[in-house]
């Protein structure tokens, strides 16, 4: 067996470990599901999710701006809601590092609609969605990030998370000098 050979197996051998662990990491908490729903305060959840994440972000240099006037309390499953947060923090967190600007930053929005429902905006500075792709990022497997790095389900476990189990509503646009997530629950 030639050297080259040899190096060139490890090397893919690697990036596969590497890319099962990165899935393993997606899926951890999918299936750590509470049993029962539950009320509990998205302020809490927030918090505590963005706590989670922040290290991260701060050596990157985006700031996390919280804009949370008044608590909101849901029922449903806090655990999961959590998790979908992860999810769209860690895509923003990708979608900004490349990003030049200066100002680079997250800025999550709790309110509650007129019918007392909560509405959870998740903002971040970056490149727009491209059209084309925008229908298709809920998509299981669908990702434009190297295999490497990105499995394409984090998003449609999110939606499948707050629509299907928590009979709720997630989507995003394109806003003015980013995109924005929106959790409807
Ligand atoms: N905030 C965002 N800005 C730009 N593109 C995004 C953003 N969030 C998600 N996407 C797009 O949606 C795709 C799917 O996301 P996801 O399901 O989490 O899978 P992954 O992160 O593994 O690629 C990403 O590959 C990316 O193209
Ligand atoms: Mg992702």
């Amino acid at each position: 067996m030639h050297e080259k050979y040899l190096e060139k197996q490890v090397k893919k051998t690697m990036e596969l470990i590497e890319y099962m662990s990165q899935t393993i990491d997606d899926f951890r908490n999918f299936f750590k599901t509470d049993k029962e729903e539950k009320e509990f305060s998205l302020e809490k959840i927030i918090k505590n999710t963005v706590h989670l994440v922040e290290s991260g972000f701060e050596s990157l240099q985006i700031e996390i701006i919280l804009d949370i006037k008044k608590d909101v309390k849901i029922k449903g499953f806090p655990n999961e809601y959590s998790q979908v947060l992860l999810n769209i923090l860690s895509n923003a967190k990708d979608a900004i590092a490349p990003d030049k600007n200066k100002n680079k930053y997250v800025k999550i929005k709790l309110q509650k609609d007129k019918t007392g429902k909560s509405v959870l905006k998740i903002f971040n500075t970056g490149r727009p969605i491209r059209k084309n792709i925008l229908d298709k990022i809920f998509d299981p497997y669908f990702t434009t990030k190297h295999e490497s790095v990105g499995t394409g389900i984090g998003l449609y476990m999110s939606k499948t998370i707050i629509n299907k189990n928590m009979k709720g509503n997630l989507y995003a646009i394109n806003v003015k000098n980013g995109v924005e997530f929106t959790i409807e629950v």
